[in-house]
């Protein structure tokens, strides 16, 4: 996808998502995920799963609002897999090609590549948004930038 495209898709994204929480003050936290993952899982190109996992204790993420054909695994453990990296670090993951992560919890066979954001309040991680797509190399900082900002809304 070229990066034009990406970024006017981002950008409609973040428009909307605005405008919702303009409308709909005082949200809790499950509705603005849950309303997240809609308008990027329905706007954004070549997604095949997005979802959130919550920090439900020191040990393990659970997971949270999510849309995608399957069944997500429900938990993960604190340094496993993408998710439970991107906890422990704190900090973004991608990968281009999962099949070559040796660090990667697989719930499908269609996902190529995948990217997973912290969401940090205080400094301290709360969730995780993952999102997967069945194209290769799908993420960079273009999306790293974009799904960053959008998961501040929660913040
Ligand atoms: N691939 C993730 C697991 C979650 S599923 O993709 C929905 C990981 O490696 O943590």
């Amino acid at each position: 996808m070229n990066q034009p495209n990406k970024v006017q898709e981002y950008e409609k994204v973040v428009d909307l998502l605005e405008h919702f929480l303009k409308k709909y003050q005082n949200l809790g936290r499950n509705a603005i995920e849950t309303s997240i993952v809609s308008l990027l899982k329905n706007n954004i190109s070549g997604l095949f799963f997005v979802g959130f996992y919550e920090v439900i204790d020191e040990n393990y993420l659970e997971v949270g609002p999510y849309q995608s054909t399957i069944l997500a695994t429900p938990r993960i453990e604190k340094g496993k897999g993408q998710c439970g990296q991107c906890w422990a670090e704190g900090k973004v993951q991608i990968q281009e090609d999962v099949k070559v992560c040796q660090n990667y919890i697989a719930c499908d066979n269609e996902t190529q590549s995948e990217i997973v954001i912290p969401v940090i309040k205080n400094g301290v991680v709360q969730s995780v948004l993952d999102i997967d797509s069945e194209h290769l190399s799908r993420f960079d900082e273009v999306d790293s930038k974009y799904l960053q900002r959008i998961v501040e809304y929660l913040i």
